[in-house]
Formats: structure tokens, C-alpha cells, sequence
């Protein structure tokens, strides 16, 4: 049986690889800077603000938002690998006093408690193991009014086919994606309610395609470089498949919540 341990440091290693940034760029969520914008409109942020972002990833949000949007950003990831890359690309960006990030666990954040007025957490909530923990944790860092945006995989009633129910899946967001309904009731028993829920499917499918189109290149200009970064096209192809096959059939979707401190 899989523990929830180890599924976290699965996620957390697969997410240091240098093949992941090679086929997912900067920006490791679907709707990339566009939608991260979008997050943040709808949010509302203000210059000023404190955010939290947790599973920061390499850090392009985090940037993002302080450079666009004039906010301070803490960001949180169980990757050390992610974190060092994250503030290293800061401290060149010039926003090392602006942005900063902290090695841990969304489950148990480093973060004190009631000091941001927003967070986000763009297609990680979906790998949590104990997603009422995050969500407890979300509420427990925010000022009363504070906002949460996530942006996430989303399944319908009809659920996933098997093939996409697996550890490899899991790490890839697929696994263990809930229903919207899901999730405004995980954030609800956080004292999270929703406001705002919008659909993103299309960016899922651009993402696939774009991952789909960057294997297949590469498959032809440097096979050498995927082999020495661990990439198995034929296993990756399937899965993107499999995915998109999905999508297309309204089984798996990406959704935008958001959602206040009452
Ligand atoms: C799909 S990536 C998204 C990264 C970033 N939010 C973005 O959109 O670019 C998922 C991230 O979640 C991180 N992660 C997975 N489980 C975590 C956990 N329990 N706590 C904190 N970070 C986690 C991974 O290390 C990875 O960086």
C-alpha cells in the first residue's frame, strides 16, 4: 500500500527533475502566466498584500505577482530542490526582498497564522494526501476576509478510467483530482466559502498538447537528452492519451475556486 508519505516525496522528487521543467517550461500548471493572472484578478489583489503560495514550484507565480501585482509573496514547496530554484530566480529577477521561500509542507506550513490577506495553491491541492489538513492550514494563515484561489484538476460523478488512477498519475495531478463539489466542501469544513467558481478545460488540453509537442520534437532533435533525464516518451505519450481522451469526454477538467475566510 502506498502511504501518504510516500506519495508526497514521490511528488516532491518528480517535481525536482530537470525533465519535468523540460516539458512543462516555467510554469508548472495549465493556463500558465495567463491564468495565474486571471487567479489574481479575480482575487482582487491590491499592491501591498501578503500572499502565500503553496507548492510554489520553481517560483514563476510567485514572481509574477510581486513584479505585476506589487505584492509580497511567501511560497511554500516540499521540493528543496524547487525552493533553492525558486529564490535563486528571485534574488536575479531583483524581487529577492519581495519573495521568499520556505522548504515545507502544505499540510503544515512554516507560515505564522492570520497574517495574509490571500493565497494560492495552482495545481498542487490535487497531490495533498490530506486535503482537509491543507485546507485547515489555508484558513489557519489568513486574516479573517482573506481569500484563497486555487486553480486544480477537476473529475465529474463519472470518475477516471483505471489507467489513470495509479501513483504515476497521482504525482501527474490526475489521481486523486476531486469533483468541484469536493473541493468547496473540503474548503468549506475549513471555514473557506466559496465565491467565485469558473472553468478552465481548455487550458488542461492546451497543456497536454503542448507537453505532447514538446516529447515529440525532442524525440527527434535530442532523444539523448530525454534518456539522460529519465523521460520515457512511450509511458508519457500514453498518459497524455489517456488524458486527453478524457477531456474530451467531461471525465477531467480544470477549475478555478475562490474562496473567503468567514
Ligand atoms: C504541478 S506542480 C505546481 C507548482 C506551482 N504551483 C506552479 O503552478 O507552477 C506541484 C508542486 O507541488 C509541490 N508539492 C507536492 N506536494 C506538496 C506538499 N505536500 N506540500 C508542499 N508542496 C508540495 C511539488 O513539489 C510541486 O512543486
Amino acid at each position: 500500500m502506498t502511504t501518504p508519505q510516500a506519495i508526497k516525496s514521490c511528488c516532491a522528487d518528480m517535481y525536482s527533475r530537470d525533465a519535468v521543467a523540460l516539458l512543462l517550461g516555467d510554469s508548472y500548471h495549465p493556463g500558465g502566466a495567463a491564468l495565474t493572472r486571471r487567479l489574481a484578478d479575480t482575487l482582487g489583489l491590491r499592491p501591498g498584500q501578503r500572499v502565500a503560495d503553496i507548492a510554489s514550484g520553481p517560483g514563476a507565480t510567485a514572481r509574477l505577482l510581486a513584479s505585476e501585482y506589487d505584492v509580497t509573496v511567501n511560497g511554500v514547496d516540499l521540493s528543496a530542490t524547487n525552493v533553492d530554484r525558486a529564490q535563486r530566480a528571485a534574488a536575479q529577477a531583483g524581487l529577492g526582498n519581495r519573495v521568499h521561500f520556505h522548504h515545507g509542507d502544505a499540510e503544515a506550513p512554516p507560515l505564522p497564522d492570520t497574517i495574509f490577506d490571500a493565497l494560492v495553491c495552482e495545481c498542487a491541492l490535487c497531490t495533498f494526501p490530506d486535503k482537509n489538513a491543507a485546507a485547515q492550514q489555508f484558513a489557519r494563515i489568513l486574516r479573517p476576509g482573506g481569500r484563497v484561489g486555487i486553480t486544480d484538476v477537476t473529475i465529474t460523478d463519472a470518475g477516471l478510467p483505471a489507467e489513470l488512477t495509479t501513483l504515476t498519475a497521482w504525482v501527474a495531478c490526475v489521481a486523486d483530482a476531486r469533483t468541484v463539489d469536493d473541493y468547496t466542501g473540503i474548503l468549506a469544513g475549513a471555514g473557506l466559502r466559496t465565491r467565485h467558481i469558473e472553468s478552465h478545460d481548455d487550458a488542461l488540453l492546451a497543456m497536454i498538447k503542448r507537453i505532447d509537442a514538446r516529447l515529440t520534437a525532442l524525440l527527434i532533435t535530442a532523444p539523448k537528452l530525454l534518456a539522460d533525464n529519465g523521460v520515457a516518451p512511450d509511458t508519457v505519450l500514453a498518459y497524455t492519451r489517456l488524458a486527453a481522451h478524457a477531456i474530451k469526454a467531461g471525465r477531467i477538467g480544470y477549475t478555478l475556486i475562490i474562496a473567503e475566510k468567514t
